[in-house]
C-alpha cells in the first residue's frame, strides 16, 4: 500500500488532535487531600542515622541555593565512600560469593525525573551513577554489567570494593553460617518452619558464639571488631542510607543507596532501587525512603504508598505507620514472623513536616534513630515504632525468643 506525504501529515494531525483533547482531559484537576503546598520557612533534610556526620554537607547546599538533590547527594556519598561503613558502597558487606554488589535511586523533584541502577560491582557512588542514568539517558534503570559499562564509559573509575574487613566477616559467616544462607523457603512461604527449640536453648546459643569468637581470631578479625562481625553474621544486616530533601521554594528531592542484604544471592536487587519502594518524591506532595528488609518494602511499595497517603491528608507519621501496618498484615496469620522483619522510613512533606518511623523501637539502650536538620541544627530524633522491642536476626536459630509482638497503643 502506498503511503504519501500527505497521508502522512494528514494522519499525524488527526493523532496530535485527539493526543491534545486526551492531555485536556488528563489536566482537569484530580481531587486532592494534600494538606498543604506552603514551602518551609528553612530548609529540612533527613536521613537515616548513618548520614548524621554528612548531614551539613547536604544542609551547606540547601540553605546556599543549590539544587535539592544535589543536597542529598553530598549526604549519601559520605557512607558510600567510608570503608568502615560497611552497609554501602566502598566496604559495603558482600553477596554469598564474596563480591559486593551495589543497588542505589534517586528521584529529582522539580523536573520529574528518575534515575537508578541495580547490581553494580566496582564502583563505589552508585547514588551518582543512579542520578548520571536520569540525566544522560533516556533511560531510569540500568542493571548489571550493563550500569557498569555505563559508568565506567562516563568516567566513573573502577575500584576494588571489598575491603579486608568486609572479606573476614564474608570468610565468618561462611565458615560459621554456611547451612544457614538464603536459599530454602522464604520468611513469607507457607512452608517455611522455624527450627526446633527443644532443649536448653540458650546453652546452644551461648555455645555457638564462644565457638564463633575462636574462629574470628583463627580468621584474624581485630579483637575490637570481632562481636561485631559476629552480630553481622547472626543479624545480617541490610543497611542502607536514605536522605530526602527540601528547600525554601519546596523543591524537593530524595535518593537511597545500598550494599543491599548481606550474603544475598549474587544478583538480589532488594527495594534500594526500584523507584516507588526504596524512595520516592511527588513534587507536589512529599519525599520518602526506606531503609531495612527490601524483600518487604517491595510487596508495599512502601515509598510511593507513604506519599500516597500524605496526598490523601495524612501527616507524615500516619503515613508511615500505615506502611508499616501493611507489612504487618501480610503476616497476619503468623505475627511470630514479623520479629525478622525490620524497616525504617524517613518521610518528609513538602511543607517541611517529617517522620521517622519502624517496625521495631530497638533495645531501650539503643532506640531506633534518624537524623534531621530543620533549620535548627542537625540532630538525632528517635524513630517512632509500631512495635516495642528489637527485632532478631537471620536465619532463626535456637536460643532466640520466637514471640507474637505487642502493638504499641
Ligand atoms: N533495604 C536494602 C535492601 O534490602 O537491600
Amino acid at each position: 500500500m502506498k503511503f504519501s506525504r500527505r497521508d502522512f501529515i494528514a494522519t499525524t494531525a488527526i493523532g496530535s488532535a485527539s493526543l491534545a483533547l486526551d492531555l485536556q482531559g488528563q489536566t482537569k484537576p484530580a481531587a486532592s487531600a494534600a494538606p498543604s503546598v506552603h514551602p518551609p520557612k528553612k530548609p529540612v533534610i533527613i536521613c537515616a542515622a548513618n548520614g548524621y556526620n554528612y548531614l551539613e554537607r547536604g544542609y551547606g547546599v540547601l540553605s546556599g541555593g543549590g539544587d535539592t538533590l544535589d543536597a542529598v547527594m553530598q549526604v549519601i556519598t559520605g557512607p558510600e565512600d567510608d570503608p568502615n561503613d560497611d552497609s554501602v558502597g566502598l566496604g559495603g558487606l558482600p553477596n554469598e560469593d564474596c563480591v559486593v554488589e551495589l543497588d542505589a535511586c534517586c528521584m529529582h523533584g522539580p523536573t520529574r525525573m528518575a534515575g537508578s541502577v541495580a547490581g553494580v560491582r566496582d564502583i563505589k557512588n552508585v547514588s551518582l551513577l543512579a542520578k548520571t542514568v536520569m540525566e544522560h539517558t533516556g533511560h531510569v534503570m540500568l542493571v548489571g554489567e550493563g550500569a557498569q559499562k555505563f559508568g565506567f564509559m562516563m568516567g566513573f573509575p573502577k575500584e576494588n570494593l571489598l575491603t579486608e574487613r568486609s572479606r573476614k566477616t564474608w570468610q565468618l559467616w561462611r565458615e560459621s553460617m554456611s547451612n544457614d544462607d538464603w536459599w530454602g523457603p522464604g520468611l513469607a512461604s507457607p512452608k517455611f518452619k522455624f527450627p526446633d527449640t527443644a532443649g536448653n536453648v540458650s546453652e546452644y546459643y551461648d555455645e555457638r558464639i564462644k565457638r564463633m569468637e575462636k574462629l574470628a581470631e583463627r580468621i584474624g578479625i581485630e579483637p575490637e571488631f570481632r562481636m561485631a562481625a559476629i552480630e553481622r553474621v547472626l543479624n545480617p544486616p541490610s543497611g542502607t542510607i536514605h536522605c530526602s530533601a527540601v528547600n525554601e521554594k519546596g523543591e524537593m528531592s530524595g535518593a537511597t543507596t545500598t550494599s543491599g542484604l548481606a550474603w544475598k544471592l549474587a544478583g538480589r536487587a532488594g527495594d534500594s532501587p526500584i523507584i516507588g519502594a526504596g524512595s520516592y518524591t511527588d513534587q507536589d506532595v512529599g519525599s520518602a525512603g526506606a531503609t531495612g528488609n527490601g524483600e518487604e518494602n517491595i510487596k508495599v511499595c512502601g515509598a510511593h504508598t507513604i506519599v500516597e497517603n500524605m496526598r490523601r491528608g495524612m501527616s507524615p507519621q500516619e503515613a508511615g505507620m500505615d506502611v508499616l501496618k501493611r507489612i504487618a498484615r501480610n503476616y497476619e496469620g503468623h505475627p511470630e514472623k514479623l520479629q525478622y522483619v525490620d524497616m525504617s522510613y524517613y518521610i518528609l512533606r513538602k511543607d517541611g513536616a517529617y517522620a521517622g518511623v519502624c517496625m521495631w523501637s530497638g533495645p531501650p539502650e539503643h532506640l531506633r534513630r534518624f537524623a534531621v536538620n530543620d533549620g535548627n541544627g542537625k540532630r538525632y530524633e528517635n524513630a517512632v515504632a509500631l512495635y516495642q522491642g528489637q527485632s532478631l536476626g537471620w536465619p532463626p536459630m535456637p536460643g532466640r525468643k520466637h514471640l507474637a509482638p505487642e502493638q504499641k497503643k
